[in-house]
């Protein structure tokens, strides 16, 4: 059971490459999310695996995800050729966090998330990708796109052969420079002013495709009666709807037009297989 979040599509195939090698599961926390129930309630066996892939906001978790495992119930049951019934009974647990650059204390972060769910994190893994935040920064030159998705490549298979023996107290992990200083004084900042779409705005290019409003993971874009996009006020900051604009009309305050735009390049292929799969359900 592997349960994941994206804007651009990076977690999202991170998430993909998983299920499929691990033959398991995939369930969108934003669609989850969307339902707002007060408890998200699964069972699995104790030889399953439970997961969570997600992008790094701010040197943490987003916190979508946070208020997702806040809420989660997980049953194990034994699982079907266990005999012995003596021992603990508990799913493998990790993370694959995906981040431009590094991840802050996300591991510590997740990791108490967890426990006071009663689950205890056994590995976790970040893996370096395309940058998708263009605020002070910019997306990735063409080659370090091309680079780092090649890496990402290769460490996927060291990272599925991992989680496949179930390997325990692997920290692969990225925290980069003060990670305590910007993972608790600076993410909680992000998290307090950054999550609303005031800044976001539509200039005249936009067609009214209305990609937008299908791919907001949290349903805050709606295309009014003169086909344009109108944001309410709940955000992720995913930037998904930023990166996404096929004809890049929607911008992200003043700066934001010289900025280069990313999403992940299996990302509609990725969508479309999803959706397959969840509609065979
Ligand atoms: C709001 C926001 C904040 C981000 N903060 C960080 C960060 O603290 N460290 C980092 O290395 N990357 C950061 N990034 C980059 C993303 O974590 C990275 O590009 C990720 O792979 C995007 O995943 P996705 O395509 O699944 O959305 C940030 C991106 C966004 C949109």
């Amino acid at each position: 059971m592997i349960f994941y979040f994206t804007g651009t599509g990076n977690s999202l195939y991170v998430a993909c490459e998983i299920a499929e090698a691990q033959g398991d599961k995939l369930y969108s926390i934003a669609a989850l999310m969307n339902n707002n129930e007060s408890i998200y309630h699964f069972e699995l066996d104790d030889k399953e695996l439970l997961g969570f892939i997600f992008p790094v906001y701010a040197w943490a978790p987003p916190k979508i995800v946070l208020e997702f495992i806040n809420k989660l119930e997980i049953i194990v049951k034994p699982a079907a050729d266990n005999d012995n019934k003596d021992i603990k009974l508990k799913p493998y647990i990790f993370y694959i966090s995906t981040c431009g650059d590094e991840e802050g204390n996300t591991e510590i972060v997740i990791r108490r998330a967890l426990a006071k769910k009663g689950l205890l994190l056994d590995s976790s893994f970040s893996i370096r990708m395309p940058n998708n935040y263009i605020l002070g920064f910019d997306v990735d030159t063409k080659e370090i796109v091309e680079k780092k998705l090649k890496d990402a490549e290769l460490m996927l298979k060291d990272i599925n052969k991992a989680i496949g023996k179930r390997q325990k107290n692997i920290k692969m992990n990225i925290p980069g420079r003060l990670p305590t200083l910007k993972t608790s004084l600076i993410n909680p900042f992000f998290n307090r002013f950054a999550l609303n779409t005031k800044y976001f705005t539509v200039n005249d290019g936009c067609t009214g495709c209305q990609i937008c409003e299908e791919i907001c993971p949290l349903h805050s874009i709606k295309i009014n009666d003169s086909g344009k996009p109108v944001w309410s006020k709940d955000c992720t900051q995913c930037l998904g709807c930023f990166h996404r604009c096929p004809v890049n009309a929607i911008q992200y305050g003043k700066k934001s037009e010289k900025k280069g735009r990313y999403h992940h390049p299996d990302i509609d292929t990725l969508e479309r297989r999803i959706k397959e799969v969840q509609n065979n359900r």
